[in-house]
C-alpha cells in the first residue's frame, strides 16, 4: 500500500503520466496511455485506494490533491486527443487526394482557334499573292449554291453535296450553303473582271462526323477571271501556294475529275504530309492527299452572271481548311477540332 500521506506520490505519479501522455504518438497509443494514467490500474488509483487509512482531515486534503492531479492529467488527454485526431485526418485526406488539375481550365488568356488561325494563315498565303478577300452568306439560295453553278434542279450532280435546307420561302429555296463556290457567284454579279478573290468560310453537309468528315466545316475559295488566263495558270497558282503554306518538301498534282462549274475540272491533291509520299494508312498508300477542288469556270456559270466568255476567261478552286490543319499538323481525326478539349487546343 503506497504511502498516501506523501505528497510527492501524488506528483510524481502526474508527472510519470503527463511524460506518458506527451510521449503517445497515436490516438491508439494514447487509448492505452489513458488506462495506465488515469484508469481503474493505474497509479493514482491505488494511491486513491490509500486514502481510507487516513484522518479525516488528511483524507479530505490528500483526496483533492489527488482529484486535481487527475483533472490536469485528463483535459491534457483530452487536448492531445483532438489534437492528434485532427493531424491524423489531415495525414489521411493528403494521402487519398486526387490530382484533378488536369480537367482545371488554365488560367490566363485563351487564343484563336486552330481552325481559326488557320485561316488566318491561308488568307496571309494568297494576299501575298495579290488576291482580295471576299465573303457570303451561310444561309444561301439554292440558285447560288447550285443553279448559278450550271447545277440545276434534279441534276444529278447534287448528290455530290448532301445539303441541309431551311424553312425559309418556297420549299427548297434556301439552304445552308454546301461549299464556298456560292461566293463566285456573288463576287462575279457585284464587280467587273479582273477578280482576283479567295473566300473562307464554313460550309454544311449532312454527313457523319468520322475521321476525315464534319457536318460543319470550313474551305476557301478561289476565282480569277482575268483575259487570257490558262490552265497553266491555275496549276501555278495551286503549286505556290502548296509551297508557301506546307513548305518546299511538299508539292501539288491535278488530276481528272468532275466538277458542273469548271470545264475542264480536276482534283487538287498534295504530297501526304504524314508519310512524306511514301505511302501511309492516312493517304491509303498513295502517297496523295486530295485537299479539293479546281477548274477553269464553265462558259454556262459566265452567263449566269453575265460576263462574256468571249473576252474573259478564269479559274476557281476550293479546298477545306480543316484538312490543311489536319495535314499541317499531323492530326489523325478531325473530330477533335469540334470537341474543345483544352488539352487539344492549348497545343496550339
Ligand atoms: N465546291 C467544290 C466542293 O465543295 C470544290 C471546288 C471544285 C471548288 C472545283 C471550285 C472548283 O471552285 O473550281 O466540292
Amino acid at each position: 500500500m503506497p504511502d498516501v500521506s506523501d505528497v510527492s506520490d501524488v506528483a510524481l505519479a502526474e508527472t510519470e503520466g503527463q511524460a506518458r501522455i506527451d510521449a503517445a504518438d497515436s490516438v491508439e497509443a494514447l487509448r492505452a496511455v489513458e488506462a495506465e494514467v488515469v484508469g481503474r490500474r493505474s497509479r493514482l488509483a491505488s494511491l486513491q485506494q490509500g486514502l481510507a487509512g487516513l484522518p479525516p482531515d488528511e483524507r479530505r486534503s490528500r483526496g483533492r490533491q489527488l482529484n486535481e492531479a487527475r483533472a490536469r492529467l485528463q483535459a491534457s488527454l483530452d487536448l492531445r486527443r483532438v489534437e492528434m485526431g485532427k493531424s491524423e485526418r489531415r495525414a489521411r485526406l493528403e494521402s487519398e487526394r486526387l490530382d484533378l488539375t488536369e480537367v482545371l481550365p488554365r488560367p490566363g488568356p485563351g487564343h484563336l482557334h486552330l481552325v481559326t488561325q488557320t485561316q488566318a494563315e491561308l488568307e496571309d498565303v494568297f494576299v501575298g499573292m495579290g488576291f482580295t478577300v471576299a465573303e457570303g452568306p451561310e444561309a444561301e439560295t439554292d440558285w447560288h449554291n447550285f443553279e448559278a453553278l450550271n447545277i440545276p434542279p434534279g441534276h444529278p450532280a447534287r448528290s455530290m453535296w448532301d445539303t441541309f435546307y431551311l424553312r425559309l420561302g418556297p420549299p427548297g429555296s434556301t439552304l445552308l450553303r454546301a461549299h464556298t463556290s456560292p461566293v463566285q457567284i456573288r463576287v462575279m454579279q457585284s464587280q467587273p473582271p479582273p477578280i482576283f478573290i479567295v473566300a473562307p468560310g464554313r460550309a454544311y453537309r449532312r454527313d457523319t462526323p468520322d475521321a476525315r468528315h464534319l457536318p460543319v466545316f470550313h474551305q476557301i475559295e478561289g476565282l480569277v477571271v482575268d483575259r487570257g488566263v490558262s490552265f497553266a495558270d491555275l496549276s501555278g497558282t495551286i503549286e505556290a501556294f502548296t509551297t508557301a503554306y506546307f513548305g518546299p518538301a511538299i508539292h501539288s498534282r491535278l488530276r481528272p475529275s468532275y466538277f458542273p462549274f469548271t470545264e475542264p475540272s480536276a482534283e487538287y491533291e498534295i504530297n501526304c504530309t504524314i508519310c512524306r509520299g511514301a505511302g501511309c494508312r492516312t493517304c491509303s498508300g498513295t502517297g496523295w492527299v486530295e485537299l479539293g477542288g479546281a477548274g477553269m469556270v464553265d462558259p454556262n456559270v459566265f452567263a449566269a452572271v453575265g460576263i462574256d466568255d468571249e473576252e474573259w476567261s478564269g479559274f476557281a478552286f476550293g479546298f477545306g481548311i480543316d484538312r490543311c490543319a489536319q495535314m499541317r499538323h499531323g492530326i489523325a481525326d478531325m473530330r477533335v477540332l469540334l470537341d474543345n478539349d483544352i488539352r487539344f487546343l492549348s497545343q496550339f
